[in-house]
């Protein structure tokens, strides 16, 4: 079996370059993936013993109904750019403006469909179903993840897998993490009331300038102080605006912030913290606040058993020196909400070549993969689809 999947990788490893190269020359933004997904739904309708459907007006699903009944796994690539001027100079660079595949999506995007690709010549061999979610809109909040659910994407599905590149891992290794693997994302919006009036008179004033930067300070006191050091939390204060002039203390200063956890608990208890900060520090010195809470992506939580079947292929494929253990991201991923639908894991595909200048970090403008990562990702995805469904 696997010499098959070695020899259907060589033949279809040209085209998922092409595939790549040419998502990466026409970037959209979230929510926006139009041509990019009529490209994903022609090329799927393409290979053959695909269902090829459209979800959302901007996503693709493709199943593919194996010969004997089993189990159904979801494997989900997602396709959109970000609003990025892109600075490589290679001849496949982004002819849009301002849009950039600078997260690698193209490259997830590609490996997926020639993971279709492959999985689709061996359909007399597969057990149950496989279903490949291509997605819209993963790095725009609210995600397209939740609308491909709430279309059924997921109905059925007994496990799924993702994966993602990164750029500070060398091609060839693939990233490993066991149960919490990235954070979830929220921010707040805050407006403090206070009573502006002649800079010389404060004492005639609530000044809201004062009371905003005794809320900041405070704000940093939750992590470690209200909650366990041991928790991973961070609590940011990102914007902090008010005021005019030299002369005048303002009526108002707004803030903006990111909270970022992994515990369901953790997160409950931050949000319940900043709002009793806000409230107290606030009532002491007779002004008022807004608070908007966003609960933004949940964590991305990788089941056990799962992540074992996906080290163990990495292992059996390339052997342990492959596997790098990492520790949990701070970063945010809406493939957490498939978690919470089916067990499944998400993955990290090297895609670094420090030699050739490809380890630029994700969302940077010159951010690019090593294509030899690419056959290596439909690989993994191919023999721990395999195994997941034997
Ligand atoms: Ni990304």
């Amino acid at each position: 079996m696997m010499a098959k999947v070695d020899k259907l990788i060589d033949q279809v490893q040209e085209n998922v370059i092409t595939w790549r190269r040419h998502l990466h020359k026409h970037p959209e933004l979230s929510f926006q993936e139009e041509k990019t997904a009529q490209f994903v739904y022609e090329t799927l309708c393409a290979l053959g013993n695909l269902e090829v459907s459209r979800p959302t007006k901007t996503s693709v699903m493709a199943r593919l109904i194996g010969s004997q009944p089993g189990k159904v796994l979801a494997l989900r690539a997602d396709m959109d750019a970000l609003a990025v001027q892109e600075e490589n100079d290679f001849d496949f660079v982004s002819q849009n403006p301002g849009i950039m595949h600078a997260c690698g999506h193209d490259g997830h995007t590609a490996m997926l469909l020639g993971t279709a690709s492959i999985l689709s010549q061996l359909q007399d061999q597969i057990q149950g179903e496989v279903r490949f979610l291509f997605q819209h809109a993963e790095e725009l909040f609210p995600g397209g993840s939740r609308e491909l659910i709430r279309a059924g994407a997921m109905s059925g599905v007994d496990s799924i897998l993702g994966l993602h590149v990164m750029s500070h891992l060398p091609t060839g290794k693939i990233g490993i993490i066991y149960g919490p693997a990235m954070a979830s994302s929220d921010t707040f919006d805050a407006i403090i009331q206070g009573r502006g009036g002649h800079a010389s008179q404060p004492h005639f004033t609530v000044d809201p300038v004062a009371v905003g930067a005794q809320v900041v300070t405070n704000l940093q006191h939750i992590v470690s102080r209200s909650l366990d050091p041991l928790e991973k939390l961070v609590v940011s204060v990102t914007t902090f605006h008010s005021g005019t002039a030299n002369n005048i203390i303002p009526d108002t200063a707004t803030m903006q912030g990111s909270i970022r956890s992994f515990s369901k608990d953790v997160r409950q208890q931050a949000a319940e913290q900043i709002d009793k900060i806000f409230s107290g520090i606030t009532a002491a010195h007779g002004a008022s606040y807004t608070l908007d809470y966003h609960y933004g992506y949940d964590s991305v939580n990788n089941d056990a058993a799962i992540t074992k079947i996906v080290e163990e292929t990495v292992e059996q494929l390339w052997g342990k020196e492959a596997v790098v253990a990492m520790t949990p991201l701070m970063g945010g991923e809406d493939f957490s909400f498939y978690l919470n639908e089916a067990p499944g894991c998400f993955v990290f595909i090297g895609t670094g070549n420090q030699e050739q200048g490809m380890a630029y970090p994700i969302h940077h403008p010159r951010f690019t993969i090593d294509e030899a990562s690419l056959a290596i990702g439909v690989k993994l995805s191919v023999s721990a689809a395999l195994r997941l469904l034997d």
